[in-house]
């Protein structure tokens, strides 16, 4: 597919040190970022929230946010690096290296499709694939993503730099729940915090 290839090998380098991120470690524990931690714990409270299911993670990253899901887990991530820390992480769940479009599952094959921060590093031209995917496999989509805040850009191409000192170009976007809502085509606010934004949307 279409996803930018910058971003997918950034991330397979980043697999080690990704949950600095997460935890206000490392690179970024030099950052101020008011309100993180309490809206960490709250968007992991909703996460926890969602009715179990049979349900597929898409770009699971390490899960973080994965091993929070209740019912029947399946987690795909197109990163080995990602995929190592995630199955290492997720005993009981299927843990899959593949790719988010297109998916390596049949219509249908899932009551639930989650994804979180991977849907706001989609350039225009790939996200309407992502979303027929997501569509394709189950019958309802949760988005999880970063928050917009009143003079937050809505996006940018950032430069980002790991702990090896290598240098990566990456796309990303904002949002604030109303604007997700809306591309999503419709559905429910499930966490709206000053860093995060979850949203569910059934099939139209
Ligand atoms: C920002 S991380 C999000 C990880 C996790 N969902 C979270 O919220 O912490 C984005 C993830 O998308 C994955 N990814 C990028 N392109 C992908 C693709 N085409 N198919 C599947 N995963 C992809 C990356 O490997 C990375 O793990």
């Amino acid at each position: 597919m279409v996803v930018d290839e910058r971003m997918r090998s950034y991330y397979d380098a980043r697999a080690p040190e990704y949950d600095d991120w997460w935890h206000g470690t490392g690179r970024f524990a030099a950052r101020d970022r008011p309100g993180w931690e309490p809206d960490v714990h709250a968007l992991l409270a909703a996460v926890a929230g969602l009715p179990p299911a049979h349900q597929l993670d898409v770009a699971c990253g390490t899960a973080f946010l994965t091993r929070h899901l209740l019912g029947r887990v399946v987690a795909i991530d197109q990163s080995p690096a990602m995929v190592a820390v995630a199955a290492a992480r997720l005993p009981h769940a299927e843990v899959v290296q593949g790719e988010a479009v297109p998916l390596p599952f049949g219509d249908d094959a899932f009551d639930r499709v989650i994804t979180g921060h991977f849907y706001g590093h989609l350039l225009e031209a790939e996200r309407a694939a992502f979303l027929a995917e997501a569509r394709r496999v189950a019958p309802e989509l949760v988005v999880i993503d970063s928050a917009r805040g009143p003079d937050g850009e809505g996006e940018a191409w950032q430069e980002r730099v790991l702990g090896d000192g290598s240098r990566h170009t990456v796309y990303k976007r904002w949002f604030t729940p109303g604007a997700l809502l809306e591309e999503l085509g419709g559905g429910q606010v499930l966490h709206a915090g000053p860093w995060f934004v979850m949203a569910r949307s059934p099939r139209a």
